[in-house]
């Protein structure tokens, strides 16, 4: 398995050449996957990996900004419903895997030939009745992971014949769970309900992705990737939220230490939930993906991987503050200024990263993900 400076040294390699030259340097890599023959796709999750469903869904989806430029200004040169300047981490696997990039299952007339993208910008992991209860609102969705496994298995049931034939078709099919249920804290934590809130939700969050993987395994999934959250800690946004004169709120990258402990908290339980759903499927693959590690990895080595030092800790599309954010005037809304080179920026929007942080995200973890799915024949 290649070491972090091994991978480090690749990337340094491309940080002035296109994404295009990227995958063969990760030629071995590439090899591997394709020893696994995935033929489709399946994605579940929320704006990490929504390639054009919100921006579909209803008319409070098609009014956000998702549908205007500056998203998409890099690699689309127009919206496409992707929360980013270009590229998503599913769109890298995807290309990583031979595939052609996943049609969202909003898309009418769509190829589905080679998988199904049902993530949503905004989506939740708990149905949003649930959140309601809690007097937590859901503003842009309500397609939440059990609406995402609904369509799933509409789209199964035209797809196969019956369980047995479901399960030959998607013998060769990557299965992704998430990232899912990041919004279910950050939704709380942005409507000012505090921190307590938040982590009071977590053993539901994390159930409600344990039960998703056990449906997709009975719709006849083989292969699953479950990804934990990134550290919000560490976002324009949040940085933004909560300001503090503290020093000591603030952990080495000078990211918020609370909200990166949430975040953690949940990706260790949801490591311990994949861990039993293991035993209780010892047949089906089930791998962590971890987006945590590879966003640390991104940011303590960003002055190597190309990014500004400067201005890593500021969106790139925004304005005003320390960040360059400001939650009354967000990228994409009239006079909100992007900057000229998102390449050297890790936040697109605050939120959301720029392409070519999600490129070289993608490239930490297909290397640590291979050799844990068991394609070698
Ligand atoms: C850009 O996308 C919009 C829909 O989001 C579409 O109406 C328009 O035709 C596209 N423009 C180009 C140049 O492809
Ligand atoms: C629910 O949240 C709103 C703010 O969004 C707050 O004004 C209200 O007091 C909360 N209600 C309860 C029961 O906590
Ligand atoms: C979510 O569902 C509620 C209740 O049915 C509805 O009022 C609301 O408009 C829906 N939200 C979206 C974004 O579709
Ligand atoms: C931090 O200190 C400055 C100067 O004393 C003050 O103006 C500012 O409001 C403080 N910020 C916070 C978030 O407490
Ligand atoms: C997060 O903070 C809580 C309370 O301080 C602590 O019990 C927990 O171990 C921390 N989690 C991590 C992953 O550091």
């Amino acid at each position: 398995m290649a070491t972090p400076q091994v991978i480090l040294s690749l990337v340094v390699i491309l940080i002035n050449s296109s994404w295009l030259f990227f995958l063969p340097h990760l030629c071995h890599g590439h090899d591997q996957l394709e020893k696994c023959n995935f033929d489709k796709i399946y994605q579940l999750g929320d704006s990490y990996s929504d390639t054009g469903n919100l921006i579909r869904e209803s008319p409070v989806g098609s009014s956000t900004p998702f549908t205007r430029l500056p998203y998409g200004e890099t690699f689309f040169k127009n919206a496409t419903g992707r929360c980013s300047d270009g590229l998503l981490m599913i769109d890298y696997l995807a290309i990583a895997l031979g595939l052609p990039l996943l049609n969202p299952y909003k898309m009418t007339d769509a190829d589905f030939r080679h998988g199904v993208n049902f993530a949503v910008a905004g989506s939740t992991a708990l149905p949003v009745e649930f959140l309601t209860k809690k007097n937590i609102s859901s503003p842009a969705t309500n397609s939440s992971l059990s609406v995402q496994l609904d369509w799933m298995l509409t789209h199964f049931d035209s797809l196969c014949h019956g369980k047995r034939d479901c399960s030959k078709k998607l013998e060769n099919s990557l299965f992704v769970v998430g990232e899912i249920g990041g919004n279910d804290y950050n939704y709380p934590l942005i409507e000012g309900k505090g921190i307590e809130l938040a982590k009071s939700i977590m053993p539901n969050v994390i159930e409600a992705i344990k039960d998703a993987v056990r449906r997709v395994i009975d719709y006849g999934a083989v292969r699953v990737i479950v990804p934990g959250d990134f550290p919000r800690g560490c976002y324009p946004m949040f940085l933004t939220i909560f300001p503090t004169n503290d020093s000591t709120a603030y952990d080495q990258n000078r990211c918020l230490k609370q909200l990166n402990n949430l975040t953690m908290d949940h990706n260790n339980r949801l490591q311990e939930a994949i861990e039993e759903l293991k035993k209780e499927f010892p047949d089906t693959v089930i791998v962590y993906g971890d987006y945590y590690n590879a966003y640390q990895w991104l940011f303590r080595n960003a002055p190597y991987l190309g990014f500004d030092e400067i201005v890593i800790r500021k969106a790139c599309c925004g304005i005003g503050g320390d960040y360059n954010f400001n939650f009354r005037r967000i990228c994409g809304t009239p006079e909100v200024p992007v900057c000229s080179d998102p390449n050297q920026y890790i936040s697109f929007d605050g939120i959301h990263s720029t392409q070519h942080a999600y490129m070289l995200m993608s490239g930490w973890l297909i290397q640590d993900i291979l050799p844990k799915l068991q394609c070698t024949v």
